[in-house]
């Protein structure tokens, strides 16, 4: 069965043929990177490794893979509806890397991984293209494959920031995008566990300018950033 962005696979570049979105930064790596920091700072296990890391609908593998460029010794795994967005996930990876993630294509929500196999699962610029009906199913998802006391990031667009809406609006890859806020995730990942939850926002400033990111950490309060990303700890 094809998925949707079976079609955007080869070329993906995270909507950076949106001119506004090139504007902020010049390649996709470094929007990802302003995730990609944020974590590391949630999560510093991931830089001496032995942590097990999901990457829910992990598209071409972008986050993992400027994790890794960061120095981070986690043990990856990717997952995504779409063979082929995985299938540049290996094509993508540098060779100086070492091995690519391993990677599982899933049919819906559901994955073929164990109950509580990862330490973290992130799950980055997803949920907008999960139907509203489907979204449940994959935050239980999540907190099945999460041990106890495992740790769930969420990273979205803030459909609060009337920028974003505007440039989501006009991006090819999110024609069928329907966003969400922090508090749907809340009470999405509420409705599966009893998480510890709490919401930072991300991307006050141009990605490309990354010497300014010391005010998207002042700001991280503040509902309006591009992105946000919300942590949960399951309960141990
Ligand atoms: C915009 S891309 C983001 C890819 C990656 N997470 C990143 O940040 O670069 C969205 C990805 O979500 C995947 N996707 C959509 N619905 C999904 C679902 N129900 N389960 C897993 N992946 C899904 C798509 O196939 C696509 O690869």
């Amino acid at each position: 069965m094809t998925a949707e962005f079976d079609k955007h696979a080869a070329s993906y570049d995270g909507g950076l043929d949106n001119p506004i979105k090139r504007m902020m930064g010049d390649s996709a790596d470094q929007f990802i990177a302003v995730k990609a920091r944020w974590l590391l700072r949630r999560e510093p296990g991931l830089r001496t490794g032995g942590l097990a890391m999901l990457d829910y609908g992990c598209g071409a593998g972008d986050l993992m893979r400027v994790l890794a460029g960061m120095g981070t010794k986690a043990s990856f795994t990717g997952c995504d509806v779409s063979a082929g967005m995985l299938g540049e996930v290996g094509r993508r990876w540098p060779k100086a890397y070492g091995t690519a993630p391993a990677t599982a294509v899933q049919e819906g929500a559901l994955t073929p991984f164990a109950d509580g196999q990862f330490d973290v699962a992130t799950i980055s610029a997803v949920l907008h293209h999960v139907p509203v009906e489907e979204r449940a199913a994959v935050y239980a998802e999540l907190g099945r494959v999460v041990k106890p006391g495992g740790r769930i990031y969420v990273f979205e667009h803030n459909p609060r920031n009337p920028l974003v809406r505007y440039v989501i609006a006009r991006t090819p890859i999110d024609e069928n995008a329907i966003l969400l806020d922090a508090r749907e995730v809340h009470e999405g990942l509420l409705g599966a566990a009893r998480y510890e939850l709490e919401t930072d926002y991300l991307m006050f400033m141009p990605p490309g300018l990354a010497f300014l990111s010391p005010i998207d950490r002042v700001l991280a309060w503040l509902p309006l950033g591009a992105q946000y990303a919300v942590a949960a700890r399951k309960p141990a």
